[in-house]
């Protein structure tokens, strides 16, 4: 991710009627990453994405979109983002092909039929785009709205909940061509959930926001998902031999004891190594596992068990 960043959340606050709903959100998000906004109902997930489309205007802090402030120059900024906000408006008895006719007449200068049958073969409707939309499945309602969403070359999409109502195949459909857009096209995708481990399956980065603020952005692919340095624990028959060993090798390393094993702030590879040397020192090696905490363990912490449905 040495490129530019597609979208910037700067220091963004909004307040309505006197009630904050976001305070001091600044974050960014890169082409070609499945961007996620998680947080509970009420978070204020929704209220962002209203502001970055240029449906609610900002209290304070600017919102910048390949490099265009949506403040200073919205139609510069915006002419880069698609999106998806409340349910996509379609016309039931028109083909979903004529929908998307219609919808691509009302770009200025317009669209061509290219573009259109390309939409089509990005989002799997190939087969079924002639008939009428009021014979689609959720799931196809759902994919129809992201052609629509990207008739117009976006660079940005834009999806607030786009899992709501869809089962678990539609779910794993939308998650799967959501990542070939990212990846193939280099599209920024950005979507919303209170559903952590849709989050996880779909995402490469969330930002996760409680009642309007950014708790942490936490990235779950790629090499800044592994933490270089993190707390292993030695499960051993032998912890107080265990930590005279470990001592003798490297007596800087801070080994901290408990009942059934040994505890280490070390890197991966060190940790095998010290593995193979406590086995080597005649210990019984009952486990080793990392002691990083999860992003569930994250997000129940701070939303309570009760979010996760
Ligand atoms: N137009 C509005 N007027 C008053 N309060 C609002 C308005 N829009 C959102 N809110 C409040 O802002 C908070 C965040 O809402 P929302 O952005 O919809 O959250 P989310 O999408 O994460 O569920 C909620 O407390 C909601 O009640
Ligand atoms: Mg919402």
């Amino acid at each position: 991710m040495n490129n530019q960043p597609v979208l910037e959340i700067r220091g963004v606050n909004k307040t309505i009627r006197g009630k904050k709903i976001i305070q001091d959100l600044s974050f960014e998000v890169y082409p070609g990453e499945v961007f996620g906004f998680l947080g509970p109902n009420g978070a204020g997930k929704t209220t962002l994405i209203r502001m970055i489309v240029g449906l609610m205007k900002m209290n304070k802090g600017d919102i910048v979109i390949h490099g265009q402030s949506i403040q200073k120059s919205f139609e510069g900024a915006i002419k880069h983002v698609g999106a998806i906000v409340e349910n996509p408006e379609m016309y039931k008895f028109l083909s979903g092909q004529n929908n998307l006719v219609h919808y691509a007449r009302m770009f200025p200068g317009g669209i061509p039929q290219s573009r259109i049958d390309e939409v089509v073969e990005l989002v799997g409707l190939k087969n079924r785009i002639k008939e009428k939309v009021k014979t689609y499945s959720l799931g196809m309602r759902q994919r129809l709205g992201v052609a629509q969403a990207l008739l117009h070359r976006p660079s940005l999409l834009i999806l607030d909940e786009p899992t709501n109502g869809l089962d678990p195949a539609g779910i794993r459909e939308l998650r799967d061509y959501l990542r070939r857009l990212a990846r193939e096209e280099g599209i920024a995708i950005v979507v919303s959930s209170h559903l952590l481990s849709e989050m996880e399956l779909m995402c490469d980065r969330v930002a996760i926001i409680q009642q309007g603020k950014l708790v942490d952005v936490q990235d779950l692919r790629g090499e800044g998902a592994a933490p270089k340095e993190t707390s292993y624990f030695f499960e051993v028959n032998d912890p107080a031999t265990a930590q005279a060993v470990v001592q003798e090798i490297d007596p800087h390393l801070h080994v901290t004891p408990h009942p059934n094993g040994i505890e280490l702030t070390i890197g991966r590879e060190r940790a095998a190594d010290i593995g193979a040397l406590l086995i080597q020192a005649g210990l019984r090696l009952y486990a080793m596992k990392p002691l990083t905490q999860s992003l569930e363990d994250k997000f129940l912490q701070i939303t309570g068990s009760d979010q996760i449905a």
